[in-house]
């Protein structure tokens, strides 16, 4: 059975950015407290004509002219968000439909700051199914629309960003090696939009109590991330029996510095062999992990065989990792 592997990568981050400064004129913060406690500096933040369709649409095509594709070569779209245009139909759908692509399958995959590597996870077994042959891989999200601005805890943390991939079935020893994911729903309050869905439908007082915002219990979904980023790490490298140093670039989801931290020093990674964007992006959710990956493959920090290693933790609980091979 061959592998999975990609082929093309593009990013879009939206022209404006919020700064700490900026934000110590909405709420009781500073730039020192978000600098050290979490390591962001500045995050982007979308125009009023701008939704994640379009965001996803931009990325799309640099990731299409580095494969050298067009849209009509795509056989499958996958789009992972918990901030999509509609409830339905989905970002997906939105997004070939801007791309010009017709009659193709596409959905979202919703498992917040996990979702794209759920959907690198479900687009490798399409392909390695032969279910598929060439997949639009989406992380997208404007995260600055279901903010509570008045709550410092929360809203000094997010941003607003897209990143894609192209995945086509490998021809070498490149691409998937192995994967890992997993969910435990019985903490799902601990980082949730409690509004907006059935259990809660939209009402005047949902609104007006800014239930349709993002809520997280920090400090314990911390302690989570630490643990389950670590686990899904540890359960992809033995399960493709590679040792952590012969990893050549790690990319963390970005949610928090120290998480970042903690998780290397139990594998011995160093700082110089981990992406790090979250000072200039924030928590994206579902795209800071295509975001990395793209800056690291335009900076030219990843070259052909290297082993690259994505690992990602967030709300639902859901987590998961990936080793590929370039
Ligand atoms: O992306 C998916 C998953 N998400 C994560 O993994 C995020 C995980 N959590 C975190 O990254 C951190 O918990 C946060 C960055 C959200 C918060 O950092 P913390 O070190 O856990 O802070 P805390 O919530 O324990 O709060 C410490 C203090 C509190 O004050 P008191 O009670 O000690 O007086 C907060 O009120 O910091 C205060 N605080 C702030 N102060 C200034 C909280 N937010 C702010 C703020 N500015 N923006």
């Amino acid at each position: 059975m061959k592998g999975a592997k990609i082929i093309g990568t593009g990013s879009y981050l939206p022209e404006k950015i919020l700064t700490n400064f900026d934000l110590e004129k909405i709420v009781d913060t500073s730039d020192e407290w978000i600098r050290t406690r979490t390591g962001i500096e500045e995050r982007h933040i979308v125009a009023d004509d701008e939704a994640a369709s379009s965001l996803v649409v931009n990325a799309a095509r640099k990731a299409m002219e580095m494969a050298s594709i067009k849209p009509q070569d795509i056989d499958t779209i996958i789009c992972a968000t918990i901030s999509p245009d509609t409830p339905f139909p989905s970002t997906g759908c939105w997004v070939g439909t801007a791309l010009g692509i017709e009659g193709v399958p596409a959905f979202d995959v919703s498992a917040a700051c996990s979702g794209f590597l759920y959907g690198l996870i479900v687009a490798d077994s399409l392909i390695k199914a032969g279910t598929a042959k060439r997949i639009l891989v989406s992380g997208v999200e404007i995260l600055t629309r279901i903010t509570n601005w008045t709550d410092r805890t929360t809203c000094v943390l997010f941003g607003d960003g897209a990143g894609t991939v192209i995945m086509e079935e490998s021809d070498d020893d490149s691409g998937i090696l192995s994967s890992y994911w997993g969910a435990d729903g019985s903490l799902g309050d601990l980082l949730i939009q409690p509004a907006g869905g059935s259990r809660m439908p939209p009402t005047h007082e949902t609104v007006d109590k800014n239930l349709h915002t993002i809520y997280m219990k920090g400090n314990e979904v911390f302690k989570h991330a630490v643990r389950k980023m670590a686990l899904a790490a540890e359960k992809v490298l033995v399960k493709a029996n590679i040792k952590p140093e012969e990893i050549a670039l790690f990319i963390p989801h970005q949610a928090n510095i120290r998480i970042i931290d903690a998780t290397i020093k139990r594998f011995g990674i160093p700082r110089e062999k981990t992406m790090v964007t979250i000072d200039k992006i924030g928590n994206i959710s579902s795209a800071t992990i295509p975001i990395s990956l793209d800056w690291a493959v335009r900076e030219g920090r990843i070259k052909k065989g290297d082993l690259v290693l994505l690992d990602a933790f967030g709300g639902g609980f859901t987590w998961g990792a990936t080793l590929m091979r370039w």
